[in-house]
């Protein structure tokens, strides 16, 4: 990966792009719900910025964010997205001579984190339609041993989209215990999977949960998250949170008023998703060597394989961002698995996924005259 001054240069310029359709970071663009956008007019209007938040979140957002996932006896802490609780919980549970064990591929910045504080990164290949492109109980079983500190289980997986169900997760937690290891139930995408079921609410002990505003809500840029799991971890974990001052008053606002309107929201997003979703998956199977391995998709994006259409994916990603779309190419997520595939994002106006999905045939072969393309991220 490209050295951070150069990566911040490139999405600085991505940013500064006028127009750009952003479908690589599985964030969400479909315009905001009123409720919200008056959550935040109203704390600016109030300058409650001018205040630092009560350092676990407000008392009546905690309670929704528990509210929500619908576990009794939980507390919440919410954080600068939810990669802080991620970060809060390697620097907590990660020394040397611990492992932190997850799939391949799995969301890279937890892992760095783990790496940092001196743990082992196992990572348990999963690109594999044998396996059905997901983690199995035997897998895991042979990777955590009494060493393990975390076991970091993205559900649904970014970038799959695949999603564990009761038995599955009850597997992994029963693995979890008896090595005395935290399963970090990483839930930023659960709302975009029909079937979700929260880990937390089959033990407390042993796992903990994060969730985020960023997809869902659409606040990525707000910055807001929580980590959630029964009061006696958490007090141990939140002095690890390098967020001691409290996150952003008027993010907190925002996420507030969405939890209220959430029902009516996640029924129009979910909609427009899955539409964006079979429009590109109808542009997909239309090229010969081009699939999704999982379908649909558990989150906010597809996954395309294009291992089998002798085409790079930087080459591909390239292409696309001369035409004004930004997506994301395998490598960002696994070192192992990245000249496999491309991601979009469909938490996207139609017209964005429309244009993604017109522009595919055009993109791919002018892909395969370009091999490399490098992308610094
Ligand atoms: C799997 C996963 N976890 C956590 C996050 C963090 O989300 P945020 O910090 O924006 O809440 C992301 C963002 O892309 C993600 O993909």
């Amino acid at each position: 990966m490209a050295d951070i001054f150069t990566r911040n240069a490139w999405f600085d310029r991505l940013f500064a792009t006028d127009g750009l359709y952003w479908m690589g970071q599985n964030t969400n663009h479909l315009p905001a719900h009123p409720a919200v956008i008056e959550a935040l007019n109203t704390s600016i209007a109030a300058a409650e910025f001018n205040a630092y938040a009560p350092p676990l979140g407000f008392e009546s957002l905690r309670q929704a964010i528990v509210a929500d996932i619908g576990v009794a006896g939980v507390e919440a802490m919410v954080t600068d997205g939810g990669v802080n609780a991620l970060s809060t919980l390697c620097r907590a549970r990660c020394r040397p001579g611990t492992t932190f064990v997850t799939t391949d591929p799995s969301w890279k910045w937890p892992c760095q984190f783990a790496e940092q504080m001196g743990a082992q990164v196992i990572q348990i290949p999963i690109w594999n339609a044998e396996c059905q492109y997901r983690l199995t109980p035997e897998a895991l079983a042979a990777n955590v041993d009494d060493n393990t500190a975390l076991i970091y289980l993205v559900d649904p997986n970014n970038p799959l989209g695949i999603s564990y169900s009761r038995d599955e997760l009850a597997a992994f937690i029963k693995i979890a215990k008896r090595h005395d290891a935290l399963l970090v139930h990483d839930c930023t995408y659960r709302d975009f999977a029909p079937e979700h079921v929260a880990a937390l609410g089959l033990d407390s002990q042993h796992v903990v949960m994060s969730v985020s505003f960023s997809k869902w809500l659409g606040l990525a840029g707000l910055r807001i998250g929580a980590l959630i799991a029964a009061p006696e971890l958490l007090a141990e974990l939140a002095p690890w949170n390098a967020g001691v001052l409290g996150a952003s008053v008027p993010a907190q606002r925002a996420a507030e008023a969405g939890l209220a309107v959430k029902e009516q929201w996640m029924h129009a997003l979910r909609e427009q998703d899955n539409r964006n979703k079979a429009l590109i998956a109808d542009a997909v199977n239309a090229i010969p060597g081009l699939f999704i391995p999982v379908y649909p998709s558990g989150g906010n994006f597809l996954v395309i394989d294009v291992s089998a259409a002798d085409v790079c994916p930087e080459a591909l990603v390239a292409c696309y961002l001369e035409q004004g779309i930004q997506i994301r190419h395998g490598g960002y997520h696994t070192a192992t698995f990245g000249d496999r595939f491309i991601k979009v994002s469909t938490t996207v106006p139609q017209a964005w996924a429309e244009k993604f999905a017109q522009l595919l045939p055009q993109m791919v072969a002018q892909a395969r005259d370009r091999r490399t393309s490098p992308q610094p991220f």
